[in-house]
């Protein structure tokens, strides 16, 4: 899961006289998929898009809870709301402030307490929600809205308009699963997200469906455990991600198919032969192992050991032998040794990855990992990220630089920087810096890769 912090695309033609929402987005790709259904099912109530805070009468923040620090940034932001909300109603116009994500399902009423500029908190499987929680806050109430079952969310959610895909682009997220039943022990997820549910196979069917009429050719199916995703499929027999990424990739318009966030246990052979045998599967996979080290990947129950995990790769790899692997690591879990820290490096060198994420562990409360004894130095944690982002970032540059000469598809997204200049992406994800024109975004063309940039590739487009 990548960190980013983003806020929904402002609507270009607003009506005069409506209702304007502000979405910041903290955190993973969910919340992206989330944030962009709730200003979906928002514009069906009049509400329309803005980028800038201080002029709208709804701000939500969708909220992260992963790592540290979570809360202390949601409460420095609603610090400066406070003002702007403040400065609105001098002007005799009101701003209501929401809640949403992870931190609003863990910490509900104890956020409108500690900010009670707070008019509503809405959880993660509530969004369907929204709009009558607004009413509600219209009327006066301070809301809390974190009780109710996913599946309403999955059936209620509406999908995009034809007219608001267009306007996010080509590639979309499509939400398949939703929580987690791991319990690794470093995680909040499986509390705040819940248990592990999987979206009916229609339903996933019809918003692909839709979001291809509205012009996307990619499709990234999200969910915090994506691989454990199962279904009766339209056959009537029992699917995993492998057979529902086979039914996708039917619908006229779809060239190319991603999926994040995985586990290794759940990367089963129909998913592996997928990636055989689904040219439009794309050859990159986020597979987070978090520790190279046996004794470690114990403690944080993530039920596998550093051989086979190194075992599947090589599986994947034979299937897919143009695979970019990228992964997630912890550095300083509870009792982690030089001896397990050299281990997650060992394990790095022998992968070989073409992009990861890594992190200092962080205790969050309710975990079990907080309780454990042997919390290890922030010092030592340093020393440690310091050695092992250095390792990947060599990986990452090597790949980088591996690909120069190659030549390959590009899916062509939206403009460049500089006129004349169109941004696509490669197959590994990556960015693509072509000469071309607008009116192309949305083709598949052929290129040769010249060079590598910081984090992207410049191409030729070869006829
Ligand atoms: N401390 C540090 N990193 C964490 N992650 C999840 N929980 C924690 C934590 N308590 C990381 C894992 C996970 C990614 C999304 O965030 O590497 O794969
Ligand atoms: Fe968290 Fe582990 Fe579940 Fe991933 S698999 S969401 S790290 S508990």
């Amino acid at each position: 899961m990548s960190e980013k912090l983003t806020s929904i695309e402002p609507d270009p033609a607003p009506q005069t006289g409506m209702r304007k929402v502000f979405v910041k987005t903290y955190g993973c790709q969910m919340n992206v998929y989330d944030s962009q259904r709730m200003a979906d099912s928002l514009a069906a109530e009049g509400y329309v898009a803005t980028d800038t805070p201080e002029d709208a009468d709804l701000v939500l923040l969708n909220t992260c809870h992963i790592r540290e620090k979570a809360s202390e940034k949601l409460f420095s932001a609603l610090g400066r709301l406070r003002k702007m909300k403040d400065m609105r109603a001098a002007e005799g116009k009101e701003m209501t402030i929401g809640v949403a994500g992870c931190v609003a399902q863990a910490e509900g009423e104890e956020i409108i307490r500690r900010a009670p500029t707070v008019d509503l908190v809405i959880g993660p499987q509530t969004y369907h929600r929204l709009p009558e929680a607004l009413a509600r806050v219209r009327g006066g109430e301070k809301v809390v809205e974190t009780e109710y079952a996913i599946e309403d969310k999955f059936e209620h959610l509406p999908a995009p308009r034809r007219e608001v895909t267009r306007r996010r682009g080509v590639s979309a997220f499509l939400t398949v699963q939703e929580g987690c039943d791991k319990f690794c022990t470093f995680c909040v997820v499986p509390y705040t997200r819940g248990a592990e549910v999987s979206r009916p196979v229609a339903q996933i069917v019809a918003e692909a469906e839709r979001l291809a009429e509205g012009g996307v050719r990619e499709l990234t199916l999200l969910g915090q455990n994506v691989n454990a995703w199962h279904g009766t499929g339209d056959d009537g027999r029992e699917w995993g991600l492998g057979e529902l990424l086979f039914r996708l990739a039917r619908i006229p318009g779809i060239a190319r198919l991603r999926y994040t966030t995985s586990h290794p246990r759940d990367m089963d052979d129909a998913l592996i032969a997928a990636h055989r045998d689904l040219p439009m599967l794309m050859p990159y996979l986020h597979l987070p192992v978090q520790s190279g080290s046996d004794r470690i990947l114990k403690a944080m129950n993530r039920r596998h050991k550093a051989e086979e995990y190194l075992r599947l790769i090589d599986r994947i790899r034979e299937a897919r032998p143009d695979m970019a692997l990228s992964g997630d690591f912890i550095v300083g879990f509870p009792g982690e040794t030089d001896q397990d820290f050299e281990d997650t490096m060992e394990l790095v060198r022998r992968v070989n990855y073409a992009q990861a994420y890594s992190f200092k562990y962080s205790p969050r409360p309710g975990t079990p990992g907080a309780d454990l004894p042997n919390h290890v130095d922030e010092a030592v944690k340093d020393e440690r990220l310091q050695r092992l982002q250095a390792l990947l970032s060599s990986q990452q540059y090597a790949f980088q630089d591996s690909l120069v000469g190659v030549e390959t598809d590009v899916l062509l997204e939206k403009p460049g920087r500089f006129a004349g200049q169109i941004v696509g992406r490669s197959p590994w994800l990556l960015p693509v810096i072509i000469d071309g024109n607008t009116d192309q975004i949305g083709d598949i063309i052929h290129v040769k890769i010249t060079a590598t940039g910081t984090n992207s590739l410049i191409a030729q487009k070869l006829t």
